[in-house]
């Protein structure tokens, strides 16, 4: 009798030893499975900010290589259609020291002269305009746009239908040629591997921010192909975009055109 009551006991025991055992290995598991996923969810925030940094080093880099290419540009401009021309200018000049000149060749070079000092005008008068269009600086951002429509319509490859709701104060100019910049990429765009032939512009303010609708009607392209190799293009437009503390949206279709809407303050 006392044997039997002993071994229910041990019985009785050795379920509640394995109970809290069961109880015990459950909560390790659990433990085990929490710090699991968090360490999961650390790495995939970690990875996160990587691939943030990594973007980031890659729109840094696309404003390097574009100034750098912008300067080579400026450097060649500089040199064929200045340089080049001064030089004749200057030998023109010293041939007129020579002695023994017919009043013939006097004339002669001296016409060269006159005529390669105006062409010399003319080009840095291009280039300076290519490098900070006078209007923009001089008259703000609508005269600005109105004078690249205008420039982009007389080409007649294209039609630009440009609206403005609201004002830009020249004292925020320099945020401005950012907004300028933008739209000559997106309007070179549409035109380059678009081929767009109508482009509407339209500014607009909402709550104190203004707003850039841009759409063309060119071929557009596919979102999920351009997602992975965006240009050097349009990472400038994001960097700029970012300098303004706007926001940018591109939605594009194949064959329907593209649509961007930009806002900056
Ligand atoms: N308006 C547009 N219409 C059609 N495709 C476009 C347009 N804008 C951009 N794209 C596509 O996006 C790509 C990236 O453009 P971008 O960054 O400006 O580079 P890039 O002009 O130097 O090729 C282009 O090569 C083109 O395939
Ligand atoms: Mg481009």
């Amino acid at each position: 009798m006392v044997e039997e009551l002993l071994s229910e006991e041990n019985r009785l025991v050795l379920i509640v030893a394995l109970g809290v055992f069961l109880i015990l290995f459950m909560a390790l598991l659990l433990i085990l499975f929490f710090k699991l996923s968090q360490r999961k969810i650390i790495q995939k925030e970690l990875e996160k900010k990587d691939l943030e940094i990594q973007y980031q080093k890659e729109l840094l880099s696309a404003v390097i290589i574009t100034q750098e290419e912008e300067r080579k540009r400026i450097a060649q401009d500089l040199h064929d259609d200045i340089s080049s021309k001064l030089n004749i200018v200057s030998l023109n000049s010293h041939l007129l020291t020579a002695p023994n000149l017919t009043a013939n060749e006097v004339i002669e070079i001296t016409a060269n002269i006159i005529d390669l000092t105006h062409k010399a005008l003319d080009n840095s008068r291009k280039i300076a305009h290519g490098l900070l269009p006078p209007v923009l600086d001089k008259f703000g951002l609508h005269a600005g746009v109105e004078e690249l429509c205008m420039e982009f319509n007389s080409s007649k490859a294209v039609n630009i239908d440009y609206q403005n709701k609201t004002t830009f104060a020249i004292s925020d100019n320099d945020k401005h040629l950012h907004v300028f910049r933008i739209l000559q990429e997106l309007m070179n765009n549409s035109l380059r591997h678009g081929k767009a032939t109508v482009i509407s512009i339209l500014f607009e303010e909402e709550n104190g921010i203004k707003n850039c609708h841009y759409t063309d009607n060119g071929i557009g392209f596919e979102m999920k192909n351009n997602e992975n190799q965006k240009g050097l293009g349009m990472k400038n437009i994001e960097s700029r975009i970012a300098f303004l503390n706007g926001k940018l949206t591109l939605e594009s279709v194949l064959n329907k055109g593209i649509s961007v809407v930009f806002n900056f303050k």
